[in-house]
């Protein structure tokens, strides 16, 4: 059901890899609300082909783009202005990816120098996002800009490892960004905190799925689906959120704000 709420607007969206991409909801809901967009994504995960069936369905253009690499960023600014005929009233970034977790290094023994890819991957890639759109003055007035992240920014979920600083710094970007935009365009900045999703990036962590069931039980409305966490960054893409900006807001059906449910001790 759409109700047209993204009407005339037009965005990028990088991070949909597959279709169980939270980016990939992200997608195809914004282009039934009415919007027009590209789709980016690492020039390695355009390899495996499934994101230009997504751009051919949607109608939207693929760029490549190495989410790390300014150069990438700038091109992809400039086509995606030019194909969408105009500034760029939305952004999401849905990067994430941990070079010690996926190498199966432990959190007290972990290699620095693929902390630091993992850091500038998921992390700072959103500074470099934001630094270089401002820059060329991409944003359209009163636009919005949202990254996705995890609650281990802020608690403890050790297999998380490394992840849970890389989250801290983009909430961190996300807040000291949206003040800089704000005073510049009125354009938003937050950051969506996700349930636990079964995806690529999810599932690649140590017992995502005995976790993926916690979290289900201890939130009182279960765990907040791909699905629905489209239709919330589509509202935050559209006018009805126009004074929300500098904030982490939580998605994922109650459990940041749980102690214990005692269907959890049954
Ligand atoms: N799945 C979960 O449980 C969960 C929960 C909360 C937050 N998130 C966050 O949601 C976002 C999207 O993840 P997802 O779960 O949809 O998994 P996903 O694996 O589908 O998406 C991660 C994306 O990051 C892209 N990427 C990696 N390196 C890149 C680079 N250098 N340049 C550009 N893109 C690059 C990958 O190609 C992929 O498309 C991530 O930020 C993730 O941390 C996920």
């Amino acid at each position: 059901m759409s109700s047209g709420i993204l009407s005339g607007k037009k965005g990028i969206i990088f991070g949909a890899l597959d279709p169980q991409s939270i980016a990939w909801k992200v997608a195809e809901k914004c282009v039934s609300e009415g919007a027009k967009i590209t789709l980016t994504n690492a020039p390695v995960a355009l390899r495996m082909g499934q994101l230009q069936k997504l751009g051919e369905n949607l109608g939207a253009e693929v760029i490549a783009a190495d989410a790390t690499n300014l150069e990438d960023l700038e091109n992809l600014f400039a086509k995606s202005q030019q194909i969408l005929d105009g500034q760029i009233d939305f952004l999401l970034h849905s990067i994430g990816m941990s070079l010690n977790v996926r190498k199966g290094k432990s959190y007290t023994d972990l290699n620095y120098d693929w902390m630091q890819k993992t850091l500038d991957i998921s992390a700072i890639s959103f500074h470099k996002v934001m630094q270089t759109a401002k820059k060329m003055d991409v944003m359209a007035e009163g636009g919005s800009i949202v990254a996705l992240t995890y609650i281990a920014a802020q608690r403890v979920f050790p297999d998380y490892s490394e992840m849970a600083e890389a989250k801290a710094l983009l909430e961190s970007f996300g807040r000291s960004f949206g003040y800089h935009f704000g005073v510049n365009k009125k354009v938003r900045v937050n950051t969506i905190s996700q349930s636990p999703t079964k995806t690529t990036a999810g599932s690649g962590v140590k017992g995502f799925d005995e976790f993926f069931e916690y979290a289900e039980k201890m939130s009182p409305l279960g765990n907040a689906s791909a699905e629905s966490c489209a239709d919330f960054t589509v509202m935050m893409f559209s006018d009805y959120t126009k004074m929300i900006t500098m904030q982490n807001l939580f998605h994922d059906g109650g459990f940041s704000n749980m102690g214990l449910n005692p269907v959890v001790l049954k």
